[in-house]
């Protein structure tokens, strides 16, 4: 069993297999151009898997593929299958923006591959459009669909903007009940990278929003889940990610690897140990020790609760890097 230094069970394993990605989210990526990590510097599937195989026999039963866009990964469905074979019992799960899933999805649940989370921010091709800067409702709601037939687990992700999608999260919320899919809405964290204009909405305003429409009643967090869950009148439930009041982080199961091999113990804090040279080497008593090591010094909590958080303080590693 791993347990990290303020005595939490770390059982959850996010793994990037690339920092690229097909859009552009305002709350995500640079106004400006940017470059990518050059390609040589992304571990391949068998070093990351490596790892994989290490933290899964300390005891690791939860992974989450993510990006940047994971779907871009070539042959991902192979990665997929690997970390399935190994243990097929294990929740594996992918976050991905939809945009590739109507060719994807068939392959992914065959090879192993349980649930999805999707992020959906509008039904309105103009503000997806903005948000993603790219025109891509119609195919992330293909992809949805697809998802939906091949059976895999769907859950929706929003992240609602102040003046931007602000007005469309009972209607977002309403589409996924029509097919009884759970919604998480997520608190904007700010960070480095993304628009300076942009105002999220705190957890309060979203629920309120909620409320005009529906009667809600508080259900708790979900195990370690950051979500903390809600019920409405015919039982409909529907979670808020709120990072802001960071309560989650006392149970926090949760360590992230990027593509590069840096492994995160905080999406917060800049913090990293790389595991590139001991995956590359093959040397799994090395990789054992970076991975104790980043557990050993995985912080108590996040900032983003502070009153007087400056934009210097978050870590300056995007969430394109980590998947968020
Ligand atoms: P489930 O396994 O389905 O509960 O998924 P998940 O919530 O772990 O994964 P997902 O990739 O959908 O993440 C949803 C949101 O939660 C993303 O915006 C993440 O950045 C955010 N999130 C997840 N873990 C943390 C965390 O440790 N700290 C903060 N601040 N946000 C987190
Ligand atoms: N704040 C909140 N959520 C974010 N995501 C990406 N960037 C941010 C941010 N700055 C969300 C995406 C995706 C999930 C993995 O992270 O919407 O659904
Ligand atoms: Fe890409 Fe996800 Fe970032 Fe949007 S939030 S730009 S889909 S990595």
């Amino acid at each position: 069993m791993l347990i990290d230094g303020h005595g939490r069970i770390v059982n959850y394993l996010r793994v990037s297999v690339t920092e690229r990605c097909n859009f552009r989210c305002q709350y995500c990526m640079p106004e400006k151009p940017f470059s990518w990590v050059p390609k040589e510097n992304l571990l391949s599937f068998e070093e990351l898997f490596l790892f994989i195989k290490v933290a899964i026999d300390e005891g690791v039963n939860k992974i989450r593929i993510t990006g940047g866009e994971p779907l871009l990964r070539e042959n991902l469905d192979s990665f997929v299958k690997m970390i399935h074979d190994y243990k097929p019992d294990i929740d594996l799960a992918l976050t991905t923006n939809g945009y590739l899933l109507p060719q994807t999805a068939q392959k992914l649940k065959d090879a192993g591959l349980k649930r999805l989370n999707i992020s959906l921010d509008s039904l309105k091709p103009e503000i997806a459009k903005q948000i993603a800067q790219k025109d891509v409702l119609e195919q992330v709601l293909k992809g949805i669909d697809k998802a939906l037939e091949v059976g895999l687990g769907v859950k929706i992700n929003m992240v609602p903007l102040k003046g931007i999608n602000d007005n469309e999260i009972l209607d977002v919320m309403n589409y996924c009940k029509e097919r009884g899919i759970k919604i998480r809405f997520i608190e904007y964290m700010e960070n480095r990278h993304a628009m300076d204009a942009l105002k999220g909405m705190h957890g309060k305003e979203i629920l309120t929003e909620v409320k005009k429409r529906h009667t809600i009643k508080a259900l708790g967090r979900e195990g370690a889940s950051p979500s903390f869950n809600y019920k409405i009148e015919d039982g409909y439930e529907f979670g808020l990610i709120d990072p802001h009041k960071h309560d989650f982080c006392e149970s926090c199961n949760r360590i992230r690897l990027t593509a590069e091999g840096n492994l995160i113990p905080c999406l917060y804090f800049d913090e990293a140990l790389s595991i590139a040279k001991a995956v590359k080497d093959g040397n799994i008593k090395e990789a054992t020790e970076v991975l104790a090591t980043v557990l050993k010094n995985k912080p108590k909590e996040n900032r983003w609760s502070m009153d007087d958080i400056s934009q210097e303080d978050i870590s300056a590693r995007a969430f394109y890097e980590t998947g968020g």
